[in-house]
């Protein structure tokens, strides 16, 4: 039988993000999973072992740059997924609903270019998978947050703990109104949630948390409470793999 939650999609394509945030995006996009119509993924996944980010010794044996562009053209029916990355192996065509680019997320021009090559397409999700040091986060969340749909959401994953403070400040200046959390559920990757603003009910929003954040944090805890076995600590990733520790530090 064919996988089919996000977290098993990722798996089955030998991509290490099912096990690190499978359970996160489980909770956050499948009850949208049929409405959302455009993602951007920043980080494709070479295999060149020497790049910065690269999945090599990181995927499993059968992973191929796109493991997760093709697990979320699987998980979201109606969308044109777009992978955006700077290694020249990981640019590919002919795989349905899939559009790879070449562009760093970090230079604006670069961008805004990739971004007005898919209009009227907006996004209705980024995932921020690329450089992950943080001024590399903050610089592709200004070159692509604003970009999202009202309502749409921005991840930003692998966030190191000395990174928070600098990205929610960013993002304060670069919208103000957004609201975001921090996820810690899986251990230490870490990652940031945010979500555009619609517009709509700021009066209500300044009374209580927003419906969707409390609906997470809730959704959260029960799906780590089911996979416990699944949490690993940064001891348990420098057992594993010394190359996801220095991936981690961003080296
Ligand atoms: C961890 S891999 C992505 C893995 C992929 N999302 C998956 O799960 O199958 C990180 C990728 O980010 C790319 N990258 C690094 N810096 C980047 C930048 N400034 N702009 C775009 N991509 C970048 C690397 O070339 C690498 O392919």
């Amino acid at each position: 039988m064919q996988p089919h939650g996000i977290g098993a999609l990722l798996d089955a394509e030998g991509s290490d993000k099912g096990l690190w945030y499978g359970g996160l995006y489980g909770v956050l996009l499948e009850p949208s999973r049929e409405q959302i119509r455009c993602v951007v993924e920043i980080g494709i996944g070479t295999v060149i072992p020497e790049a910065a980010g690269s999945m090599f010794g990181i995927g499993n044996d059968n992973y191929r740059p796109g493991g997760s562009l093709r697990a979320w053209r699987d998980f979201l029916p109606n969308a044109a997924v777009h992978g955006v990355d700077v290694a020249a192996d990981t640019q590919f065509t002919g795989e349905g609903r899939i559009t790879t680019h070449l562009c760093n997320s970090t230079d604006t021009e670069q961008s805004a270019a990739m971004l007005r090559s898919i209009a009227p397409l907006v996004p209705d999700l980024v995932i921020d998978d690329g450089l992950h040091v943080e001024a590399g986060q903050i610089a592709t969340l200004r070159n692509f947050f604003p970009a999202l749909r009202p309502g749409g959401l921005y991840v930003v994953e692998d966030v190191l703990e000395t990174a928070i403070p600098g990205i929610l400040e960013a993002l304060q200046t670069i919208d103000p109104e957004c609201d975001f959390f921090v996820d810690r559920s899986w251990g230490e990757c870490v990652a940031i949630i945010a979500r555009k603003p619609t517009g709509q009910n700021k009066a209500s929003r300044t009374r209580r948390p927003a419906r969707w954040l409390e609906a997470h944090r809730q959704g959260l805890q029960a799906a780590l409470a089911a996979s416990k076995k699944r949490r690993r600590t940064m001891a348990d990733i420098v057992r594993g793999s010394r190359r996801r520790l220095r991936y981690l530090i961003g080296n």
